[in-house]
């Protein structure tokens, strides 16, 4: 079986001891930093912008999986590149031109992912598959950490699979724990990111060995 890419999201961390959160789940085994970015628009939530993703970088050597939960995400792919991250993924429902913007990210070297949201149904997006590096199927509605997965989201991932390159990485995002993470990953899911699960389970490193 292929490795499970575990990506610990920060927004259930303690803000204002970042650094320090971010060596816990590295000492636990994650293998990349998930860091949610909104904008009060795409979602109803503002969180982090650039000058925090370039401030984390410098802290871990961890990839950093960024998630763009933004209207107009190709305006900010280069300040997000250049502050360091290593994967982008922006949202299918913000963007008119998923090719364009996918190459633009791709230009900077680092990998291209693309979400939907629960509404958003796989058929429109399967042709796109090919051009990307990473696919996250949202299982909760974007916007907060903490919320309840959504089985009929993750459902979602057979289809996916069936469409997708070989090694195009399927993440799922939201309400993640061990029991959905099981769920997610006989779906065909090889990258879990959890929040909440992680961070506020009280013993970070079995949490993070219970989602592989
Ligand atoms: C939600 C974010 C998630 C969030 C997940 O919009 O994209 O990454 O932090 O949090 P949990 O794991 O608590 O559902
Ligand atoms: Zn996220």
């Amino acid at each position: 079986m292929s490795k499970i890419i575990i990506s610990p999201s920060i927004l259930s961390a303690d803000f204002a001891n970042l650094e320090c959160d971010i060596k816990r789940v590295e000492d636990a085994g994650a293998d990349w930093i998930h860091v949610d970015v909104m904008d009060g628009h795409f979602v109803p939530n503002i969180t982090i912008g650039v000058p925090v993703v370039k401030s984390i970088k410098k802290v871990t050597n961890l990839p950093l999986d960024v998630h763009l939960m933004i209207e107009n995400p190709e305006k900010y792919i280069e300040p997000f590149a250049k502050a360091g991250a290593d994967i982008l993924t922006f949202h299918y429902e913000a963007v008119n031109d998923v090719s364009a913007i996918v190459d633009l990210i791709k230009s900077f070297g680092i990998k291209a992912g693309m979400s939907i949201k629960p509404k958003t149904s796989p058929d429109e997006i399967l042709k796109y598959l090919e051009i990307l590096d990473l696919f996250l199927v949202m299982t909760v509605e974007p916007g907060f950490g903490g919320q309840s997965f959504m089985e009929d989201c993750a459902e979602k991932i057979p289809t996916i699979k069936r469409h997708a390159p070989e090694n195009l990485i399927i993440q799922v995002d939201g309400g993640i724990n061990a029991q959905t993470a099981k769920i997610c990953t006989s779906y065909g899911a090889n990258s879990l990111v959890a929040g909440n699960y992680i961070y506020k389970s009280g013993n970070i490193i079995s949490a993070v060995q219970s989602l592989r």
